[in-house]
């Protein structure tokens, strides 16, 4: 099935001074430094798109194309990503005590990760503004995300990446053709080197958030959450907080929703974990800051939680507080734990990110936060499968011999 472009596209609108710029054009952040936000006609769209009509809608995210910045179809770089499952997972729940909790599995998206999502539109609205050069800074698998669609796009990528990024982002990029640059140091140094190419080179930066139509994909999972909840929504989100992209973007798919009156003004509680390594948004909500500090010397397994001084860290705040939710950091060997209990409790090898939402769970539980009975959704922003050098900690082997080399006994020598 085709998917379905945007009719309602009127503009964007600084986040931080309201400032609107036109749609159609190539921006990147307003001169205030503030990001830019997609709007769309919600009045007329409330009329013209009904929620029934997803019925027979495409089978990826591109079936919410009404509120996608895509405008024409030709445009759109997809490699089935989207509608991920959201899965039951009573046998964790019971052993916390959490009887009504749900994670949304997003390590089956194209490249293992959510980063799909907003890569796909990002390479999409490239493809449209006739970009040919993209560039990202990225704690890794937004790099693999990019990478493959700018292959699937024939564009060319200049990947920025930490040097001990996860050795399968690193394979995954230089796999689809991508150039790539390791960095000494974390995605707040590689952002500079994207800006400075960009500026050499011409090069466009898609820098999250710093590029408007990420977020624009990444807010899909709200969408498709209330879908699959038939148009309810939890009482409670977890979200695995680096850049807090997918956070923001599934707040502003909220409001947008109700706005297309497919859902009431009831919210989820918004939950933002972070690790104790890196954890710049959960200090800034302790201390009751607008925004946060930059964290020096980040470290954590969970590669995607390594984001010291998120360039939307207002928003992150401004949506865990009007939610009523909270933001709360685990440790490294809490969410190793909590990942490997996880994989052989209920068959689900989750990224790190995902692991520290379980733990991050068990604490809220704990302390009385959430109740029992509450309706809970995690979201697993990743698979398992791409931090095997992080659970390989918990599983050695043996030093090898001949008989381990690539192929071993299979392969004739
Ligand atoms: C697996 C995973 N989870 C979560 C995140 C954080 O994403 P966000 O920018 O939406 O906070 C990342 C970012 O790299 C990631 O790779
Ligand atoms: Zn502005």
């Amino acid at each position: 099935m085709s998917p379905v472009t945007s009719n309602s596209l009127t503009h964007l609108e600084c986040s931080l001074c309201s400032r609107t710029f036109e749609a159609g054009k190539v921006h990147n952040l307003c001169e205030c430094g503030g990001p830019l936000l997609v709007r769309y006609d919600l009045e007329q769209l409330r009329r013209s798109w009904k929620r029934e009509t997803l019925a027979s809608a495409p089978n990826s995210m591109w079936r919410y194309g009404p509120v996608l910045p895509v405008t024409q179809q030709k445009s759109i770089i997809s490699l089935g990503e989207g509608m991920t499952p959201l899965l039951r997972t009573e046998r964790l729940g019971r052993r916390l005590g959490a009887e009504r909790l749900r994670i949304k599995d997003e390590g089956l998206n194209p490249t293992g990760s959510f980063k799909a999502r907003g890569l796909s539109c990002a390479v999409s609205m490239a493809v449209e503004l006739g970009i040919r050069e993209l560039a990202i800074p990225s704690a890794g698998n937004a790099a693999s995300a990019m990478a493959a669609y700018a292959a699937a796009a024939g564009l060319e990528a200049h990947i920025f990446m930490p040097r001990d990024v996860p050795q399968a982002n690193f394979v995954e990029c230089k796999a689809y053709g991508a150039e790539v640059t390791l960095v000494d140091g974390l995605i707040s140094d590689c952002a500079k080197l994207v800006a400075a190419g960009a500026r050499r080179e011409g090069w466009f930066d898609v820098t999250t958030l710093k590029e408007p139509y990420r977020i624009e994909g990444k807010k899909t999972m709200g969408y498709e959450l209330a879908e699959q909840m038939s148009w309810r929504l939890p009482g409670a989100i977890f979200y695995p907080t680096g850049g807090g992209v997918g956070l923001i973007g599934m707040w502003k798919a909220f409001n947008e929703m109700e706005a297309l009156g497919w859902i009431g003004p009831k919210r989820p509680k918004m939950i933002a974990v972070q690790v104790e390594g890196c954890q710049p948004v959960v200090r800034a909500f302790e201390q009751g800051s607008a925004r946060s500090e930059f964290w020096e010397n980040a470290y954590t397994v969970a590669s995607g939680l390594r984001v010291p001084k998120p360039l939307g860290d207002f928003l992150i705040l401004q949506a865990v507080r009007e939610s009523h939710g909270t933001a709360l950091a685990v440790s490294d060997t809490e969410l190793l734990d909590a990942g490997i209990r996880l994989a052989s409790e209920e068959g689900l090898f989750v990224a790190p990110e995902g692991a520290a939402c379980v733990s991050a769970l068990e604490k809220l539980l704990a302390g009385g936060f959430l109740k029992r009975d509450e309706e809970i959704v995690i979201y697993n922003t990743g698979s398992g499968l791409k931090y095997l050098e992080a659970y390989s900690t918990r599983f050695p082997r043996a030093a090898s011999g001949e008989q381990d080399k690539l192929g071993g006994l299979i392969t004739p020598r």
